[in-house]
């Protein structure tokens, strides 16, 4: 089996009705953090991981996610008589090669854990990542590649994990830490949205993940598990001591960009720490919190 971890899943099949009506005719994974939609932070960040493959598992109504990862001849050529070699080379930098991305559709929207299994035939038997595009992670080291890196030492799945106020870990999947130097955790249990009182910690999934490919024959069984849904979590539970499985609290600061808090505050964030762009922002709100300036209410918005 490869050990090298060529292949990432980008489950983009959800609905995004939190972010109706931005969402209505747009894949939520196209909502713009700064100038670029949230999936295309996400493959940039696989890419920077050593990623070569590139696999979404979309639905119906995303297809603004295929077009936004080839080739545009109108834009090209517009660009190219504008004389704006610059833009072009920048755009031609980030496009996917032929043949890296491969799309399949989740034709029933039965949960995370049934949109990875999707994928099964495309991620064949290796070691593979998932990536959750809502969720941002602004670091020194992209996310993804902390999770490869420790891998590549202690093998088996490794999950990024972060503490979560406990009347919050029932949005996660949570797991149970054994044997924990401070970084990464032994994995002895994982369950799927717990109730506070029940989460066997505060430690929550986010989503990055490096998976052992018999993950999908966990999945195949297609158990329904919390909200109904098939999930991930409930498979890699079945996992447990059948090899190494780590979380990995990764340095960073993560964003639930489902939300439309965690989305804002991921726009400031990512935008402050942007040169072109930190400066201005960072005075313009500094005005506004001094009082020199009053946040606007424009009429009739809500
Ligand atoms: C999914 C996973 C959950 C994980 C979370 C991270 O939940 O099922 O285990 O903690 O992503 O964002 P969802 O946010 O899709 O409900």
């Amino acid at each position: 089996m490869k050990s090298r971890i060529r292949k990432a899943v980008f489950p983009v099949g959800g609905l995004g009705t939190r972010f109706l009506p931005a969402t209505k005719a747009m894949p939520k994974e196209m909502l713009t953090v700064v100038d670029k939609p949230l999936i295309h932070y996400a493959v940039e960040e696989a890419a920077a991981a050593g990623i070569e493959e590139f696999i979404f598992v979309t639905g119906r109504g995303k297809q603004a996610i295929e077009d936004h990862f080839d080739f545009s001849f109108e834009l090209e050529d517009n660009l190219k008589a504008k004389g704006r070699k610059d833009m072009l080379d920048a755009m031609r930098a980030w496009l996917p090669r032929p043949g890296q991305v491969a799309y399949t559709r989740q034709q029933e929207p039965l949960g995370l854990g049934h949109a990875v299994w999707c994928a099964r035939h495309l991620v064949g038997d290796e070691p593979f990542a998932v990536l959750l595009a809502d969720d941002m992670v602004l670091s020194d080291s992209p996310c993804l590649k902390q999770l490869v890196d420790a891998q590549a030492k202690v093998g088996g799945n490794v999950v990024a994990v972060m503490d979560v106020p406990r009347d919050q870990v029932s949005r996660y999947g949570v797991i149970a830490p054994g044997k924990d130097d401070g970084r990464l955790a032994e994995v002895t249990g994982i369950v799927e949205k717990p109730a506070p009182e029940k989460a066997p910690s505060t430690l929550c999934v986010i989503g990055r993940y490096v998976l052992m490919p018999e993950v999908f024959d966990h999945l195949a069984a297609h158990r329904k598990g919390a909200g109904g849904e098939v999930q991930l979590t409930d498979a890699l539970a079945k996992m447990i001591g059948h090899g190494p499985f780590h979380g990995l609290r990764f340095e960073g600061e993560r964003f639930d960009c489902g939300d439309k808090l965690g989305f804002l505050q991921a726009t400031l964030a990512f935008a402050l720490a942007r040169e072109d762009l930190g400066a201005g922002l960072e005075s313009y709100l500094r005005g506004m919190f001094e009082g020199r300036r009053k946040p606007k209410r424009p009429g009739g918005a809500r």
